[in-house]
């Protein structure tokens, strides 16, 4: 038959608890003799700094092979997207709509465009990007030789844009049926658009609906070039200054004044057709003008 646990008191209990706290029979303090517990401690003091070390050494290696300038995860993006102001949507598509009669109505649109066009200002870019580029081909800077340690950006003054520069006519055509759309090309670090300079990439624009409706297209710049030496861009670190080169496109509405348009940039290494990117290389949008 087995023996029946002695039961303890309360006083034993704390009495048990006291001495393995200090057991002065064999000199323990909480099960270990003080020698032991410096060793311990010793060892884990070792322990944690050899791993501190290691992370430190690890994070380092990481940050010196980070270049501040390129970006280590760029996104896959092989080829831009590209999108249109006044970027005003309809139900899902970039719906451009106004009322000639209307200032309110038309006002709404050219105040997106000088508001989209602010960074653009000429006394501005003459400021901030005042480095002399050369037209017609890249601008490709291997040092960083512009101030604090940047790299130089071509200036793109908004007078480039013509009549469609909001300068002489600030309503930008839409206080009549000659409304100007400004196009504008993503951005991709280290992306030369096409594989030679002496072939830029231009925008150009068909009317996929409404072709009785659209009396004439111009581009400004002319062609709707995208001038070689804004490209390659290096980066917002390397480049601060700089600002994506557009295009301006001015359309003559006439008859039903409303037309379904899509405007490319045309270049050897930008897709357009792209199913899962309907914006990869063109935009699509609504143009209508009502009285
Ligand atoms: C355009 O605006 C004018 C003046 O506000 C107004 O009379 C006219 O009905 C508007 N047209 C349309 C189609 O909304
Ligand atoms: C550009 O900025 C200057 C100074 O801020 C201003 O006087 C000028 O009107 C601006 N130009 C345009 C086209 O907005
Ligand atoms: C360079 O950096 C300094 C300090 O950040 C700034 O004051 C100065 O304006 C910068 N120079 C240029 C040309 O950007
Ligand atoms: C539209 O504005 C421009 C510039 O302000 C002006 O020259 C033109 O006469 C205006 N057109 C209409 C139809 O009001
Ligand atoms: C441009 O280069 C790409 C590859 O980078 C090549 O596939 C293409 O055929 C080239 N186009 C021309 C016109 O040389
Ligand atoms: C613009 O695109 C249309 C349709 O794809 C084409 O017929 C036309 O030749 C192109 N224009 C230029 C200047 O490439
Ligand atoms: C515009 O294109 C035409 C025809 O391709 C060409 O003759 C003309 O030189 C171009 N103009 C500019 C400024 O690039």
């Amino acid at each position: 038959m087995a023996t029946l646990k002695e039961k303890r008191t309360c006083g034993q209990r704390c009495e048990d608890f006291g001495r393995f706290v200090w057991n002065s029979d064999n000199g323990t303090f909480m099960g270990r003799t003080p020698e032991k517990w410096v060793y311990i401690s010793l060892y884990y003091v070792a322990f944690y700094v050899v791993m501190t070390g290691l992370f430190s050494l690890a994070i380092w290696v990481l940050m010196y092979t980070l270049s501040p300038y390129t970006p280590d995860y760029q996104d896959r993006l092989t080829s831009p997207g590209v999108m249109v102001w006044p970027n005003t949507y309809g139900e899902e598509d970039v719906t451009i709509s106004y009322n000639t009669s209307d200032k309110a109505s038309w006002m709404g649109m050219s105040n997106i465009l000088h508001e989209f066009l602010k960074p653009y200002n000429d006394t501005k870019q003459l400021q901030c990007n005042p480095y002399d580029c050369t037209m017609g081909k890249y601008f490709i800077q291997k040092s960083f030789s512009a101030p604090n340690h940047t790299k130089w950006a071509c200036a793109f003054p908004q007078s480039m844009l013509g009549a469609c520069s909001g300068i002489e006519d600030p309503t930008f055509g839409y206080n009549c049926t000659m409304p100007c759309v400004i196009i504008k090309m993503n951005r991709i670090i280290d992306f030369l658009p096409t594989n030679s300079s002496s072939s830029p990439p231009y925008v150009n624009c068909t009317i996929l609906s409404g072709q009785k409706n659209v009396d004439k297209i111009e581009y400004f710049p002319t062609n709707g070039t995208m001038d070689p030496s804004y490209f390659p861009y290096y980066g917002k670190l390397a480049q601060p200054t700089y600002v994506n080169p557009l295009v301006a496109v001015r359309f003559s509405l006439v008859g039903e004044k409303q037309a379904k348009v899509q405007c490319r940039v045309v270049s050897e290494k930008i897709s357009y057709e792209n199913i899962h990117d309907p914006y990869e290389g063109k935009v699509i949008f609504y143009l209508k003008a009502v009285k």
